[in-house]
C-alpha cells in the first residue's frame, strides 16, 4: 500500500482510514493486555537529531510490543555525526542494521532525502517545520475514537501555526476528510500561505483569527500547540509572543469540546485542565502506540518474512 511515511499528502483518505482501523485492532496489544510476536526478529533503526520524548518512546514501545527490537540514537553527540559523517552515510549504515528507519531531523526534507538513499522503509518523525505524519495519524485516531467520525468535525488549530509541523500535516489530513478548520494564531505565526493556498484550492473553507474567543463556541476540538521557540530566528520575538494563548479550567468549563495537544506543553494549558473530561492530550499520547504498531506492521511485516506475518 505504501513504502514510506514521509508526508501525509502522500496518503489517500482510504489509506488513512485503513491505518486507523488497523490501529484499533492494535489497542489490546498496545496496552499489554494481549501479546504479539508479529515482528519478532525485526529491528527498527532510530535516528533522532532533535529532542523527542513521546514520538521516540512510543515507536520503541510499539516495536517491542510487536516482539521486535530497536537500535539507534537519540543524541547525535555520541555518533559519528560529530566527526562529520553525512546524513546519507549514517542512514545507509543504519539501514544495513535494521528493517525500517525512523528519522527526526531539524531540516525539512531530511526524511524524503534519506528515503531516496536507503532501501528500507523510512518514517518521518518530524522534519524541521515541515511535517509530522505519524503524529497526524494519531491525532486523527484520537478524534475518530472519541467522536466516531472525523468528517464533520470543527477543529481549531491554535498557537504556532507557522513553525509547528504537527499542524501542517494535520491541516492537510483534515482537509481530506472534509472537516472544517479555523486557525488561531498571532499574525506573525500564521499558517504558511502555501498551505492555506493548497487548502483553499481543495475547496476547504478556512477561517483565520488572532482571537480564540472568536471560535471557541463553534468548535468540537481545540488543538493547542506550543510556540516553537527553537525555530525562532529572533529570541526577542519569541519573548513577545510566548504565552499568547492560555487554556485554563474556565476556558473549557461547560463547553462541549475536547482539548488536544501534541505535547510537550509549556504554558498553553494549565494543569487544572488535566482532570477535566475535555482533556484528551494524555490519552492522545497513548494512542501513539497502537497507531505506530499498525504502521510498523504494515511497513515491515508485509515486506518479507513468512512465518511472522500473523498478528499473534
Ligand atoms: C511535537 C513535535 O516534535 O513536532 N511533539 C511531538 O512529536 N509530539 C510538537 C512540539 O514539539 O511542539
Amino acid at each position: 500500500m505504501f513504502e514510506n511515511v514521509i508526508s501525509i499528502k502522500d496518503f489517500k483518505r482510504e489509506d488513512i482510514e485503513f491505518i486507523l482501523r488497523e490501529a484499533e485492532k492494535m489497542e489490546p496489544f498496545a496496552s499489554g493486555e494481549k501479546s504479539s510476536s508479529a515482528l519478532r526478529g525485526k529491528i527498527l533503526g532510530m535516528m533522532f537529531y532533535e529532542p523527542s520524548t513521546r514520538t521516540r518512546l512510543s515507536f520503541e514501545t510499539a516495536m517491542k510490543r510487536l516482539g521486535g527490537d530497536v537500535v539507534g540514537f537519540a543524541d547525535t553527540g555520541a555518533t559519528s555525526a560529530v566527526k562529520g559523517e553525512s546524513l546519507a552515510d549514517t542512514a545507509m549504515m543504519l539501514s544495513a542494521y535494521s528493517d525500517a528507519i525512523v528519522i527526526r531531523h531539524n531540516l525539512e526534507g531530511a526524511a524524503r532525502y534519506i528515503s531516496d538513499v536507503v532501501d528500507v522503509p523510512v518514517i518521518n518523525a518530524g522534519d524541521g517545520a515541515g511535517q509530522h505524519p505519524t503524529q497526524t495519524l494519531l491525532d486523527l485516531y484520537t478524534m475518530k475514537r472519541f467522536f466516531g467520525r472525523i468528517g464533520s468535525l470543527r477543529v481549531a488549530l491554535v498557537g504556532d501555526l507557522k513553525y509547528g509541523r504537527t499542524v501542517h500535516s494535520l491541516a492537510y489530513a483534515l482537509a481530506v476528510f472534509g472537516a472544517s478548520m479555523s486557525f488561531v494564531s498571532p499574525p506573525v505565526l500564521r499558517m504558511p500561505d502555501n498551505i492555506i493556498h493548497d487548502l483553499r484550492g481543495a475547496g476547504v473553507e478556512v477561517k483565520e483569527t488572532e482571537r480564540l474567543d472568536d471560535v471557541i463556541d463553534e468548535v468540537d476540538v481545540l488543538y493547542v500547540t506550543r510556540i516553537q521557540k527553537e525555530r525562532f530566528p529572533d529570541p526577542e520575538e519569541y519573548s513577545r509572543i510566548r504565552g499568547a494563548y492560555h487554556i485554563d479550567g474556565s476556558t473549557v468549563a461547560d463547553r462541549d469540546l475536547i482539548v488536544m495537544h501534541p505535547l510537550p506543553r509549556i504554558d498553553e494549558i494549565s494543569p487544572e485542565v488535566d482532570s477535566l473530561p475535555q482533556a484528551m492530550y494524555f490519552r492522545q499520547a497513548f494512542y501513539g502506540v497502537p497507531v505506530r504498531m499498525a504502521l510498523l506492521r504494515l511497513l515491515i511485516s508485509e515486506r518479507g518474512g513468512s512465518e511472522n506475518q500473523k498478528i499473534v
